[in-house]
């Protein structure tokens, strides 16, 4: 490990004390785990998020929706700096994780993509074998103690184990959609990040494919944050405890439990997307 990977040292062992020194005993407490404020993004002269305040909580399902090019697939880069990468873009405002600003000068992207994995809306499994995607993220670390089970423990909590045990030499693109879609899952959990952003990730797979990543992220909030986008209100409904509604010019509009986004939110042009009055 570089000595820039150890300035992120932020304390993730925090389940039973909240900011405000409560004791949050429940594994589903509200504590905050990311938090954006006035933060603005824009590609060029074009503004992509305007001003967004939220509030994520942890080891919770908060589903981001929204009409295609308000901004959802930019906020979820943001939070992992994938937008570094964009020579176009300037963020402003501010973005923290655990409290911790997320682009102060000390963090290094590379460590904060361990604590904030991400897993897309095409599955981009390595051209590796099984075991190797899964193994990779500790390699690179260096972290290669009990690293058999540590894949095994990856897989099955990725819902991947019981389909691929024995198999694990064979390349990872043998697999089918829905599979590399939930290798790619587990391939983000074998580093045991806390936060875990999913751009669509199942708007390219099959029904059935569909419902076992639906049901796995279920079982992924027990331990990990999740924050997924989608362009599938009925999804959203289903998964998510909370909604995040994005719309034109990249405003966040409304953020509330999903039962009270979905049956009574407080915006008339929120109620108008939800009912399918545009969008
Ligand atoms: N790399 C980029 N360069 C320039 N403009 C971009 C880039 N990525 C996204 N945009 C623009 O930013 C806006 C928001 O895009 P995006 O975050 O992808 O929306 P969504 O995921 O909600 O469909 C769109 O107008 C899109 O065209
Ligand atoms: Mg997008």
């Amino acid at each position: 490990m570089s000595d820039q990977e150890n300035t992120l040292t932020i304390d993730t062992a925090v389940e039973s004390t909240d900011s405000d020194g409560a004791n949050r005993t429940a594994p589903n407490s509200s504590r905050t785990i990311l938090e954006s404020r006035d933060l603005s993004v824009s590609y060029g002269q074009d503004r992509a998020l305007q001003s967004v305040d939220i509030r994520i909580p942890s080891r919770q399902v908060t589903a981001i929706i929204g009409p295609s090019g308000c901004g959802k697939s930019t906020f979820l880069r943001c939070v992992n700096r994938m937008n570094d990468l964009v020579d176009a873009a300037t963020i402003e405002g501010e973005l923290r994780f655990d409290g911790t600003d997320i682009y102060g000068d000390d963090i290094d992207p590379v460590a904060l993509r361990r604590r904030i994995g991400m897993v897309f809306q095409h599955p981009n499994p390595f051209p590796k074998s099984i075991y190797d995607n899964v193994a990779y993220g500790l390699r690179v670390q260096d972290d290669t103690e009990n690293i058999d089970e540590r894949v095994e423990t990856a897989l099955k909590r990725a819902a991947l184990w019981d389909e691929v045990a024995g198999q694990l030499d064979k390349s990872a693109l043998d697999l089918s959609g829905g599979q590399q879609q939930r290798l790619c899952i587990a391939r983000a959990i074998a580093v045991d990040p806390d936060v875990i952003l999913m751009d669509e990730p199942a708007s390219a797979l099959d029904p059935i494919a569909t419902s076992k990543i639906e049901d796995l992220i279920d079982e992924l909030a027990e331990e990990y944050t999740v924050v997924i986008v989608t362009h599938n209100m009925q999804q959203a409904a289903r998964i998510s405890d909370k909604t995040a509604v994005f719309l034109t010019g990249g405003e966040l509009v409304e953020f509330d439990d999903t039962g009270k986004i979905f049956e009574n939110p407080d915006h008339d042009r929120v109620e108008d997307y939800i009912t399918g009055k545009f969008g």
